[in-house]
């Protein structure tokens, strides 16, 4: 976006505070139109002053939905992605774009079940609320107007569709692909799911020529469909991260841990681009099984890992960096695993971690869900290092080889933050009602607020992975009942990210 550009958009958030807000917004009239200097909260990370300027947005798809394939939408915040080229001003000082959210496996109630993978769109309409006073609950989702468009499903090779049963069988490798999980050939299921690819999806990258990358758990690999839905590619990460016996035979499966690589449900939680498109970054949601993984004391070193990209008619993209990154404790000194990461500048990422408490969660009380940074400039890069064998840990039992410098690692953004919750309605903490902040946010996109005055501000927006809880649940034709309702919960903030250009 040009300088001038910018310099428009602060003119017509003038505009706007002279005639007004519409008048359904209610006491939002006068409200501010820049931030409270009392909400920001400055972090130090390697010299340089990160600001969170406080929660902008709240908004929510109710747990009932049902989306256009007749399946109840959930899952949605496992991955965003903000569709690119969507996001714009409007000149009235909110903003329009859409949102692609990408649901993981289905839903919990009963084992895992036969769900295809697919992307929803959905378009949103951004007001930002900068006020003091606590809005109601109702209100407050006027701040992020959220409207559900259309979903596509994804399919591989030769029109399978994709499903998310465990990952019981293993396809040998064929024709450029690596070895791959599949569901259990011998489940008493319909036989359209023989041999057919399983995928536990979890981070989200969209391409601008329409193709897109996925992260997933049980390989935990990362694959990039066509514009359609269909699989054109996959990376398998080093051995060190395969789940394999120790005989090294490869086990998929989510059930159990295998004896080293990737624990059971703590894959690829997280992957990022850089701006230019060219790298691609993923990273373990908590260390690998030599690397500690296997006890949540000991699993706070995990792995981020590059690939370049650069070429996209490349069938196996270069590792061409490796780092480790010290996950946070809780106050029992247990990992805060990560579920997202994003890309901020060169070395620069957020991190999500997070407890799993709050609505949906084994505790109403969540006491940390941060979107965190990091800079891996000083770090060691272990890639194609004797690490990238499951033989040599980075961390025995969690204690860091010494000859690995991990990443700086330091706390920024609270989505905790009992008074900027209460601006908007909602809480943590007692009672389990809809205004309980929900338990599993996964998710993060970044969207530039285009203001002259601020040059290296961006929304940051989050959503929340409800696990599909609802009782009025509906699948493939079917009810199914999760014995509760929880939202799908969405959270915009403003933050100030100086290494990075938003005008
Ligand atoms: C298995 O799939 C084939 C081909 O789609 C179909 O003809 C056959 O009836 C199916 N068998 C069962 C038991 O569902
Ligand atoms: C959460 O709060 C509700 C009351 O709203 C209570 O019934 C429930 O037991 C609480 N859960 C936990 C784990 O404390």
């Amino acid at each position: 976006m040009s300088r001038i550009a910018g310099v428009i958009t602060v003119l017509c958030v003038g505009v706007s505070l002279v005639v007004g807000r519409p008048t359904s917004l209610g006491k939002r009239a006068s409200a501010p139109t820049e931030h409270d200097p009392k909400f920001a909260v400055s972090v130090n990370l390697n010299g340089v002053t990160f600001v969170n300027k406080g929660l902008v947005g709240f908004g929510l798809i109710p747990s009932d939905f049902v989306e256009s394939t007749g399946d109840t939408l959930g899952g949605i915040g496992s991955a965003i992605a903000i569709k690119p080229s969507s996001f714009k001003p409007n000149g009235d000082g909110t903003f329009g774009g859409t949102l692609i959210a990408q649901p993981d496996r289905g839903f919990n109630v009963d084992g895992t079940i036969d769900y295809q993978g697919r992307q929803h769109a959905i378009d949103f309409v951004l007001s930002p609320y900068y006020g003091d006073d606590e809005l109601d609950f109702d209100d407050a989702q006027e701040t992020l107007a959220l409207t559900y468009k259309s979903t596509f499903r994804y399919t591989e090779r030769n029109n399978v569709p994709t499903t998310g049963l465990d990952a019981l069988g293993v396809r040998a490798a064929q024709s450029g692909f690596p070895s791959s999980p599949l569901a259990d050939p011998q489940m008493p299921i319909p036989n359209s799911s023989f041999s057919r690819l399983t995928l536990d999806l979890e981070g989200l990258v969209l391409n601008s020529d329409g193709t897109f990358w996925i992260s997933d758990e049980y390989g935990p690999y990362i694959y990039r469909f066509d514009g359609s839905g269909r699989l054109v590619q996959t990376i398998q990460p080093p051995q060190a991260i395969l789940p394999e016996s120790s005989k090294g035979n490869i086990d998929f499966t989510s059930d159990d841990d295998p004896d080293t690589g990737r624990a059971g449900n703590q894959g690829f939680e997280c992957l990022t681009v850089d701006s230019a498109g060219t790298t691609l970054y993923a990273m373990l949601q908590s260390a690998a099984i030599q690397d500690g993984g296997d006890d949540k004391s000991t699993s706070r070193y995990t792995r981020l890992l590059a690939y370049d990209i650069s070429n996209p008619s490349s069938v196996r993209p270069s590792l061409t960096g490796e780092w480790v990154v010290p996950l946070p404790l809780s106050d029992k000194d247990n990992t805060l695993a990560a579920s997202e990461i994003h890309f901020v500048s060169s070395n620069v990422f957020f991190v999500l971690a997070r407890d799993g408490d709050g609505h949906g969660g084994d505790d109403n009380n969540s006491k940390y869900k941060q979107a965190d940074l990091i800079d891996i400039s000083k770090a060691t890069n272990i890639a194609g290092s004797k690490f990238d064998s499951s033989k040599n840990p980075i961390a025995k039992k969690g204690k860091l080889d010494s000859s690995i410098i991990p990443a700086t690692y330091v706390g920024f953004v609270d989505f905790v933050d009992d008074d900027q919750l209460a601006r908007f309605g909602l809480h943590n903490g007692k009672p389990a009602d809809a205004t309980l902040i929900d338990a599993k946010w996964e998710s993060l996109a970044l969207a530039p607020v285009g203001d002259a005055a601020n040059p290296h501000d961006f929304f940051l927006f989050t959503a929340a992975d409800n696990d599909f809880m609802s009782t009025k649940g509906l699948f493939d034709g079917e009810k199914f009942d999760a014995g509760l309702d929880v939202d799908n919960q969405f959270l915009v903030f403003r933050v100030t990210l100086p290494t990075a250009t938003s005008v």
